[in-house]
Parts: C-alpha cells; sequence; structure tokens
C-alpha cells in the first residue's frame, strides 16, 4: 500500500476553507489529499465529520511544580503541586481532540533555569503529546539573561514568560524591560500576564482588613482596571525595546482594545483569550464555602456582557488564539486549592482552573454551532494561529502535505453534556461540568497514530516529541526605535 491510513470521506477544514477529500498518511505526516484515495494499509471512515487540525493548546500547565504558585500577594507561598503529569494531560488533550502543546518550565527565585528545563525534559518525554516550551522568568539575573536563556534558545526553546502580577513571580518593570531586551537579543517571543501587582495587593489587604475572604472577593481585588493597564505598560515597553510580545488570557475589551491599538500601529503584540472568559463569570464564584474556589482563575473571569465584548474581538481579530490556561489543582486533598485549608482567603487559594479537553469542544459549540464564528475562524483560533505565532508551523496546525498527520475527526452534530470524567484528566472536577455543546471529537490522529478512538485513548508513553523552534518571522523585531537609537542590539 502507497499509505500507512488512508481518512476517507471527510469534510476537511484547512483554516482556508474546507473541502471533502481524503487524506493519505505515510510516515507520520500527510502525503496525499485527493477526491479519493484506495491503497491505504488502513483506512479510517470519516463520512459525515469533519476533518480539523489537531488541536494546539499554546497555554497550559503541566506538571510543573511551583513554590508558593499561582497565588495573589502578600500571605505564605505554600508549595503547589499541579496535579496534571504529562501522561494524564496526554490522554485528556488527545480525549478533547489537541495533539500538541506549549507549556511551561517554571524558575524559581534564587536558581537558574538550565537545572529546570534539564528536569522537565525528562518529565515531557515520558508523555504522548507533541510539545514545546515557554520558559518562566521569575528572577532574571544577568546569569540567568546573558548565559543561561542563549543555551536554551540553542535547544529550540523560543519563548520567555513573564508574569506582572504573583507574589513570587512579578517582575518590576525594570526587569520586565531586560528580559525583553534579552528576547530581542537572541530571538525569542515573549509572553505577559498583564496585572498591575501593586494595584491588586493594595485592594487584596483591604478587602481581607474587611473581612471580605471568600473566594467570589478573587474578582473585587483584580478588576478589569488592572489588566487594562498592565496591558498597557507591557505594550509600552515592548515598544520601547522593539521587542514582540503575546498578551495571555485577555478576559476583557478594555485589555484588548489596548492590544487593537498596538496592532492598528504596526507593533507586534497579539492576544490570546481562553474559553474561561466566554462562559464563566465572576458570579461563579459567589458560592457557598470554599466551593467558588473551583473558579478561581487570573485575570477573573467577569460578566456575561463582558463575554459578548470578547467574542467581538475575537470576531474582528485582534484575540486570534483561544488556548486553555489548563492548570492542574484538585478541589480535594491538600496540595491543590486547599492548599492553604479550605477556609484560606481567597489570597491564598492558587489561581488556575482546567480546561485542556473541554478547549475545542467549548469552543465549536460557543463559537461555530451558536453561530459566532465560521468553522475556519475556529481552526484559526485552536490550530492554525497558535501553531504560526509560536513557530510551531507548518508542521503544525494545518492539513497540508508534508505536515505532520494531526487530526481530529469531528462530529459536529453530537451533543454531548460536560461530566469530569469525559475531561480525562487527573483532577477532580471540572468548572464546565453541566455544559451543553454540540459538537465532539470522535477519533484524534497523532503524527498518524489514531490515539483517541470513541473517547477511548490509546497511545505509548514516551511516545511524545519535543518541537524545537527555529528563528521565525512573527518574533523578528520590527527594527523601529525610539530615536533611532538601538539600546538593545542583536546578538
Ligand atoms: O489563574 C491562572 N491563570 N493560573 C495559571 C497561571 C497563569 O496566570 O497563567
Ligand atoms: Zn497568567
Ligand atoms: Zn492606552
Ligand atoms: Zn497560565
Amino acid at each position: 500500500a502507497d499509505y500507512d491510513l488512508v481518512v476517507r470521506g471527510g469534510q476537511v477544514a484547512s483554516g482556508f476553507g474546507t473541502m471533502r477529500c481524503d487524506i493519505g498518511i505515510r510516515g507520520g505526516r500527510i502525503a496525499a489529499l485527493a477526491d479519493r484515495i484506495t491503497d491505504g494499509a488502513a483506512v479510517l471512515d470519516a463520512g459525515g465529520l469533519l476533518v480539523l487540525p489537531g488541536g494546539v493548546d499554546s497555554h497550559c500547565h503541566i506538571e510543573e511544580p511551583a513554590r508558593g504558585g499561582y497565588v495573589g500577594t502578600g500571605g505564605d507561598l505554600a508549595v503547589t503541586v499541579n496535579e496534571e503529569s504529562f501522561r494524564t494531560a496526554s490522554t485528556s488533550a488527545f480525549a478533547g481532540g489537541t495533539t500538541s502543546v506549549v507549556c511551561f518550565v517554571p524558575q524559581w527565585k534564587g536558581e537558574g533555569i538550565l537545572p529546570r528545563v534539564a528536569d522537565y525534559e525528562q518529565r515531557a518525554a515520558k508523555g504522548m503529546l507533541d510539545y514545546s516550551f515557554h520558559q518562566i522568568i521569575s528572577d532574571p539575573t544577568d546569569e540567568v539573561l546573558e548565559r543561561e536563556v542563549p543555551q536554551i534558545v540553542a535547544k529550540g526553546i523560543r519563548s520567555l514568560k513573564v508574569f506582572l502580577t504573583y507574589e513570587p513571580l512579578h517582575l518590576s518593570d525594570e526587569q520586565f524591560l531586560k528580559v525583553l531586551v534579552t528576547a530581542r537579543r537572541h530571538g525569542c517571543l515573549v509572553t505577559v500576564h498583564c496585572e498591575n501587582y501593586a494595584a491588586i495587593k493594595w485592594r487584596t489587604e483591604m478587602l481581607l482588613r474587611a473581612g471580605m475572604t471568600a473566594p467570589k472577593y478573587h474578582a473585587w481585588s483584580r478588576p478589569i482596571v488592572v489588566e487594562r493597564e498592565a496591558t498597557h505598560r507591557a505594550i509600552a515597553l515592548a515598544e520601547l525595546v522593539d521587542q514582540p510580545i503575546q498578551v495571555f488570557h485577555v478576559s476583557c475589551a478594555e485589555a484588548a482594545e489596548e492590544i487593537a491599538r498596538a496592532q492598528h500601529r504596526g507593533l507586534k503584540v497579539w492576544g490570546e483569550t481562553c474559553p474561561q472568559y466566554l462562559t464563566l463569570t465572576a458570579a461563579d464564584m459567589d458560592r457557598p464555602g470554599f466551593e467558588g474556589a473551583a473558579y478561581m482563575c487570573s485575570p477573573s473571569p467577569r460578566t456575561v456582557e463582558e463575554q459578548g465584548r470578547v467574542w467581538e474581538m475575537i470576531r474582528r481579530g485582534t484575540l486570534d488564539i483561544v488556548s486553555s490556561d489548563h492548570c492542574g489543582f484538585s478541589m480535594g486533598g491538600e496540595a491543590g486549592k486547599a492548599v492553604s485549608g479550605r477556609d484560606a482567603p481567597f489570597r491564598d487559594i492558587p489561581n488556575g482552573i482546567p480546561g485542556l479537553a473541554a478547549r475545542l469542544p467549548i469552543l465549536f459549540s460557543e463559537g461555530v454551532s451558536k453561530g459566532r464564528i465560521s468553522l475556519e475562524h475556529f481552526v484559526r483560533l485552536t490550530a492554525t494561529n497558535p501553531a504560526r505565532l509560536m513557530g510551531l508551523a507548518p508542521r503544525k496546525g494545518v492539513i497540508a502535505i508534508g505536515a505532520d498527520a494531526d487530526l481530529a475527526l469531528w462530529d459536529p452534530k453530537k451533543r454531548v453534556t460536560i461530566a469530569n470524567p469525559l475531561m480525562q484528566h487527573a483532577i477532580d472536577y471540572t468548572p464546565y461540568e453541566g455544559l451543553e455543546v454540540t459538537g465532539w471529537p470522535v477519533a484524534t490522529i497523532r503524527r498518524g497514530e489514531v490515539v483517541m478512538r470513541d473517547g477511548v485513548v490509546q497511545a505509548e508513553p514516551g511516545t511524545g516529541q519535543f518541537l524545537p523552534r527555529a528563528p521565525y518571522d512573527f518574533i523578528a523585531p520590527r527594527g523601529v526605535l525610539a530615536d533611532g537609537f538601538d539600546a538593545a542590539p542583536r546578538a
């Protein structure tokens, strides 16, 4: 046979249009697209189904050991454990039609990054998903920036992640500038968590002093203005250095408008949002006792009206990637959401919610099935655009000859009520429990191998591949400098 596998009779959605054709796969890659392909060693019938590029989730936290992890401002820094391993994350991703991720190598203050990278390479190699890394910089010493960053770039890690808030992670403007300069010098994208640390810290202290400690006050501690301000500041500093950035998890129109303005002015600034900002609200955290912690993430979910505005910024193209920001904190046990106890003030509850498996079904249902976006737009948001911005295209994110044969076979009519067992992750809950969706993946193919069928995941641990990234267009500086003075010359 000419092909190892033929996917027959599906509607193939490429991100640029949809056509009925067969896909011939050889050696893990797409080798032919044609009306009819007959000579396959195996055939998968996709009649009545959509065939999508496997999802690319460019923002998820997997097996990320965090010292005082994603907690607010001040307070004790308990050690949180991200419960998702690369194995369980792979199973969850495949269950939801995602085949590659970009996840995070942590940096703990006082430490270098190289030992963490080595540790993380070993962890990731045990999974089944294909993966690349963002390197978190929480302690930008000269040693880290000048000696270590070039070494991870040489390995093909081409994005640095910075936080402008969180007690153990936030950088000052001066530190952020140093990271931007380093990224420009060595050829990396910088991804940014944009919220104002000092403003959140002040509001949190006032709320706690007033006895307002319940999970719902998490939203009160970080209103839209703190996100908009930090987004504006991050963009301004990136403009000053002439360094491309991506703003992570945009929750509101005001922050998206900062990005739109920057884009209009020609800056290389991109914005991502996540399903939680399209489906959850701050009111979800207003539940008795500890229950609201299940919906706690940063930035905070907003209102139904704000969800509509975020959709509009997706439609306009300002927000062009939807990732999960998957975070593995269970509600039960002692290491997850309850690490500081079930009556801890909101400040000490880890931020972040799981969503690796739910991302594609939620965006398809709320977006395509409900008529908010086209099928092609859905494919660009969930696969093509993240692959391109992260330097993984055209190997990932497209259905084209030569690309990896990563596919999600999708039943656009299947109705499913989301429930935690369907997520197949290591976490004991999903914030989307009970949400009804129309459209569901019925098979997932990773590099030509059927790794999920009808919800059953079968893949050999240790088969996930690292995706090294070469220099690419998106991360090249524009060459537009204030006063024409290059204060951050490239290596
Ligand atoms: O609340 C969130 N988003 N937790 C995950 C870490 C981050 O900020 O991306
Ligand atoms: Zn973040
Ligand atoms: Zn502004
Ligand atoms: Zn995140």
